[in-house]
């Protein structure tokens, strides 16, 4: 068995049905969990253990319990923060969600230098940002998790229109993870046909809805929080690609610094993952029209650093008022 010890921040629904993915599937020797509730991460490294027992896994997992213990990971894949509720948009969650993203920076980075982060906390392209400002960690270490999970869902909706007759889908969806995303309509080949060639118009729009609708349906079924199964799966996907270094597409968020022509954005695009992280980002040639997607796909994002960049200087603004204030009184 390899070395490898992945960490898992925040064990909720996510966090800890990947714990249970890692552990059955024999991925790696040590899964380091941690969140704020301790029992819970106690139970579920005993309950996820024994699940790995079962079929005589070695794998160990261990619930942190104190700062020094969540250490010397490979991988850590941070799915802490709120989750949305019904009527709740993925950008509902911004402020409070960066400020925990923050905290878990501040608390894990330093024993985890050589990791690579997978980020799964909404709104994902935002957190990405806020997890590279915070950690200064080069963009092929620090991704997100999304696009893979938007593609699922594509995928799936195409198959259930087209009744499961055909074995193998290729489909992308690109751009932010919000109601705004991209699927690649154009690019989808169904055995080797184009699905524009099988499907009609009003299908096709259905598939598109039902995919950038994907994750709220399962919210509003739900009522209590979002869907896990198909995000722990895909996340457990790209943790395989990168131990096994299988230089795999996943469309990833990842900052743009020139490609697809934007500077310093953080969006979802197909990224080639291996053992280093993300090893090369893929520019595919859009049409007009795709290219008009994802620039109000951008937006979204963009409105979303706004926000946080013109609150951290409202709060330096701020803050240096009071250091003058201060430095007024004493020098009075
Ligand atoms: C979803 O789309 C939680 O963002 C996640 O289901």
């Amino acid at each position: 068995m390899n070395n490898i010890t992945i960490g898992i921040v925040g064990v909720g629904n996510v966090g800890s049905t990947l714990a249970f993915n890692l552990a059955t599937s024999g991925l790696c020797k040590t899964i380091l969990l941690k969140d704020i509730r301790e029992d819970f991460i106690k139970a579920m490294s005993i309950d996820i253990s024994q699940a790995a027992k079962a079929s005589n896994n070695k794998t160990k997992i261990k619930a942190c319990l104190c700062k020094d213990e969540f250490k010397n990971c490979n991988i850590v894949v941070i799915t802490a923060g709120i989750a949305r509720k019904p009527n709740m948009s993925r950008e509902d969650l911004l402020l409070t969600n960066a400020k925990i993203i923050q905290n878990v920076f501040d608390e894990i980075l330093e024993q985890n230098k050589e990791a690579i982060f997978i980020i799964v906390s909404n709104p994902l392209d935002a957190m990405v940002h806020v997890a590279l400002e915070k950690s200064k960690l080069p963009r092929n270490r620090i991704f997100g998790m999304a696009g893979a999970l938007d593609t699922s869902r594509f995928k799936y909706y195409i198959d259930q229109k087209l009744t499961n007759k055909y074995d193998n889908i290729e489909a992308l969806v690109i751009g932010s993870h919000s109601n705004k995303m991209v699927p690649l309509i154009n690019h989808v080949k169904i055995d080797g046909k184009k699905l524009t060639d099988i499907l009609k118009e009003k299908d096709i729009e259905e598939i598109l809805e039902n995919t950038k609708n994907g994750g709220a349906k399962i919210v509003e079924l739900l009522k209590t929080g979002s869907a896990y199964f198909a995000p722990a799966h895909c996340c457990f996907l790209m943790c395989k690609a990168i131990i096994t270094n299988s230089k795999e597409v996943f469309a990833t968020s990842t900052r743009l610094i020139k490609e697809y022509n934007y500077n310093n954005l953080t969006l979802g695009v197909p990224c080639i993952l291996g053992k280093d992280g993300i090893e090369k980002i893929i520019e595919l040639k859009l049409s007009k029209e795709e290219t008009i997607d994802l620039k109000n796909s951008a937006k979204i994002v963009e409105e979303s650093i706004n926000l946080l960049q013109g609150l951290n200087n409202e709060t330096n603004i701020w803050s240096t008022q009071c250091k003058m204030w201060w430095l007024c009184k004493y020098f009075d």
